[in-house]
C-alpha cells in the first residue's frame, strides 16, 4: 500500500493528475463499479472531485488532497485492484490484487488536461513546491519546499489567511508602515506568513508584533524571527486584556480562547484599527448567562446550548463592531470538516456606525439575559 500512496502523494504534490479512476472489484460486496477521480479548482486550492460509479446511480464526493490520500487507501484495501492514474507526465496502471505488493507500470500520457491550468492548481499565495525559510523553519514544509503530508492543512490555513488579508490590503495605509499585531500569535505560523506576504512578497513597510501568554513560545517565536532576518517582526509576552503597548492599523487573532477576543476587538475599537481579522474560539462566557424559558428544548442540550452561545456571542461581536463604524463579514475561514472553529470576523473600518446596532445590543441582552464581555467592557 505504501508503494501506492507514495506514487498518489507525489502526484498530488506535481499537480499533475488529470483523471484517476479505481476499478476491477476486490469482492462482489463493493456497492460500486469504478470510482472516478477528477481534480477542480477550489476556493483554497485544488480538491478532487470523486464520481462513484453505482449499477443504477452516481454519487459525488469532494475531498481535499489529504482525505484523497486517505480515500485511496481504504478503497484500494479493501475495494478496488486496479488504479489507472492519467497525469500530463504519465499514465500509470497499478495492479494490486496484493495492495502491499503492487505492480505499477508506466506508460506515456494519453490524456491531456483541460480547463484546469497548472496556474489554476498553484493558486496559493504562497504555492506548495517552492522553500520558503520560515515554512522551512517551522517544519511545515522541507528544505526542498515540498509541504510534509502532516502539515497540509495548517498549509493551506495559512494561504486562505493570506488571501484574506490580500482582499483587505486597500484598507491598510499605503504611504507609511502598517503596523499589525497578532494577538494570541502561538507558534506564529499565520504571523510569519502575515509578515512573509506583506514585507517579502509585496515588499510593504511594516512593523507585526506578535503577543502570547505563553513564555517559551514567545522565546521560541523571537529566535526563528532574529535567525530569519525578519526586522520589524518582534514577539512579546503578555496578556491580550491588560495590552498597553503600541497601536495597530490592523488587529489579528485567531484563535484566542473565549472573552480574550473580546479584548483584542476592545484594543482595536480603542486604536481605531483599520482591519481586524478575527476568529474567535471556545465561547464559553455565555453558557453560564444564557436563561430563557422559551427556549428551554434548546438550552437543556449542553451541545446545542453550546453551539448556540457561539453564534450569540460572535452576534454581540459583530453589532458592537458595527457600532463602532466597522463594515463586518462573517466568513469561512476553513473548510468545516477541518475544525469547527472555522468563522472569521472580518471588519473593514468605514467610520460610518450603524445606527440600529445599539438598540439590537440593548434587545438581544434582555431577551437572552445576558452581559457580554465585549459589551459590558465597552466604556
Ligand atoms: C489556539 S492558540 C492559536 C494560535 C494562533 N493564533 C493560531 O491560530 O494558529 C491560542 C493562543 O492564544 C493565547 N492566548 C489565549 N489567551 C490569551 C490572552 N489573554 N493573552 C495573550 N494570549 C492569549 C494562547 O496562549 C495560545 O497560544
Amino acid at each position: 500500500m505504501n508503494e501506492i500512496l507514495t506514487l498518489t502523494r507525489q502526484i498530488l504534490e506535481d499537480g499533475s493528475l488529470i483523471r484517476l479512476v479505481l476499478g476491477n472489484k476486490r469482492k462482489k460486496s463493493v456497492p460500486y463499479g469504478k470510482v472516478v477521480i477528477r481534480p477542480f479548482a477550489g476556493r483554497d486550492g485544488v480538491l478532487y472531485q470523486a464520481e462513484y460509479v453505482y449499477e443504477n446511480k452516481v454519487l459525488h464526493e469532494n475531498l481535499d488532497p489529504e482525505e484523497l490520500l486517505e480515500q485511496i487507501a481504504f478503497l484500494m484495501e479493501n475495494s478496488f485492484k486496479q488504479a489507472n492514474f492519467f497525469t500530463a507526465d504519465a499514465d500509470y496502471q497499478v495492479l494490486a490484487a496484493k495492495p502491499e505488493n503492487p505492480r505499477i507500470i508506466r506508460k506515456d500520457p494519453t490524456m491531456e488536461r483541460q480547463g484546469l491550468s497548472h496556474n489554476q492548481i498553484k493558486k496559493y499565495v504562497i504555492p506548495d513546491g517552492e522553500p520558503v525559510d520560515f515554512l522551512v523553519r517551522l517544519g511545515v514544509m522541507n528544505e526542498s519546499g515540498k509541504v510534509h503530508a502532516k502539515y497540509y492543512g495548517k498549509f493551506r490555513q495559512i494561504n486562505r489567511f493570506l488571501e484574506i488579508t490580500r482582499d483587505v490590503l486597500d484598507a491598510l495605509p499605503e504611504a507609511r508602515t502598517i503596523r499589525i499585531i497578532d494577538f494570541g500569535c502561538g507558534k506564529a505560523y499565520l504571523t510569519f506568513g502575515l509578515y512573509y506576504y506583506l514585507k517579502k512578497q509585496l515588499g510593504r513597510d511594516v512593523q507585526i508584533i506578535g503577543l502570547d501568554l505563553k513564555e517559551d513560545v514567545i522565546r521560541f517565536c523571537s529566535n526563528v524571527a532574529e535567525d530569519l532576518g525578519y526586522e520589524g517582526l518582534q514577539f512579546q509576552i503578555g496578556d491580550i486584556a491588560e495590552y498597553q503597548g503600541t497601536e495597530a492599523d490592523m488587529v489579528v487573532t485567531l484563535h484566542a480562547c473565549d472573552t480574550a477576543t473580546d479584548y483584542a476587538l476592545l484594543n482595536a475599537k480603542k486604536w481605531g484599527a483599520s482591519v481586524i481579522l478575527s476568529v474567535p474560539c471556545c465561547q464559553h462566557e455565555l453558557f453560564r448567562q444564557l436563561k430563557n424559558p422559551l427556549h428551554e428544548p434548546m438550552l437543556r442540550q449542553g451541545i446545542l446550548k453550546d453551539r448556540f452561545c457561539a453564534i450569540l456571542t460572535d452576534t454581540f461581536r459583530q453589532l458592537k463592531l458595527e457600532e463602532w463604524g466597522y463594515d463586518v463579514s462573517m466568513i469561512e475561514f476553513t473548510s468545516l470538516e477541518h475544525t469547527a472553529k472555522n468563522i472569521m470576523i472580518r471588519a473593514v473600518r468605514t467610520g460610518k456606525p450603524k445606527e440600529k446596532a445599539p438598540e439590537q445590543i440593548r434587545e438581544l441582552k434582555e431577551y437572552w439575559h445576558v452581559d457580554p464581555t465585549i459589551v459590558r467592557e465597552d466604556i
